[in-house]
């Protein structure tokens, strides 16, 4: 689908299966999606502008490369979590906001509960990260609540997302792009992606 990149590498095909099975404790669950987030963000961040400076050897003067621009990671709550570790380590110098959103299981609505974008939003390269794209009700609304705040450049990572949600999310945001792991066959009645992987957030934080 056009503005979609499904990452395809046979790490992250491994480290997807872990999490898709049903057996995995929520220790381990928590770890690969990190391991995940590492090769999602190395994914998402490809087209970051470089600066050039000049480094000093021990031996003599050399270009080198600093990021020309600041790099935000804003977590759909509370899910979205699970995939800040990973980018922070691959930008640990990066800014970290958070949107509290929970779905409505009955009307699979988003319901926004709490915002904390860190100032100078306009200028960064912003990455919006949650697990699941599923309606992409809460991709959505997260991307306007960006937008809204100021946010020009925003992608939006995540790890399994429904055909339903890539479609609604590049629709309402058509300046978006989607980078996943995988793209599943379907959402279920409830709202599920199929075969998916659960409910990330029960499944990060060990509730249920
Ligand atoms: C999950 C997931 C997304 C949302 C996706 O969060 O982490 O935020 O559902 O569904 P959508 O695309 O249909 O909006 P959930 O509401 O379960 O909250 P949680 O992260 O607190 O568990
Ligand atoms: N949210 C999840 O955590 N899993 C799904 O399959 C859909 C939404």
């Amino acid at each position: 689908m056009d503005g979609v990149t499904v990452v395809d590498h046979v790490l992250l095909r491994r480290l997807l299966s872990i999490l898709r099975d049903k057996d995995t404790p929520h220790r381990v669950f928590r770890e690969t999606m990190t391991d995940a987030a590492l090769i999602l963000g190395y994914e998402a961040m490809r087209g970051l502008r470089p600066a050039e400076v000049e480094i000093e050897t021990p031996l003599e003067r050399t270009p080198g490369v600093r990021l020309a621009d600041e790099v935000f990671v804003v977590a759909i709550l509370r899910a979205g979590l699970g995939l800040v570790d990973g980018f922070l380590r691959l930008v640990p110098e990066a800014r970290v906001g958070h949107l509290g959103m929970y779905r409505d299981e009955e009307a699979l609505r988003p319901v926004g509960y709490y915002e904390n974008i860190p100032s100078g939003v306009e200028d960064a390269e912003v990455f919006v990260v949650d697990p699941m794209l599923a309606t992409g009700g809460s991709g959505v609304q997260a991307i306007a609540r960006l937008k809204r705040a100021g946010a020009r450049r925003i992608h939006f990572v995540c790890l399994v997302a429904a055909p339903e949600g890539c479609r609604a999310l590049r629709e309402a945001h058509p300046d978006v792009h989607i980078t996943t792991a995988a793209v599943d066959r379907e959402l279920d009645e409830t709202g599920y992606i199929r075969p998916g992987l659960g409910d990330a957030g029960d499944r990060i934080f060990g509730t249920d």
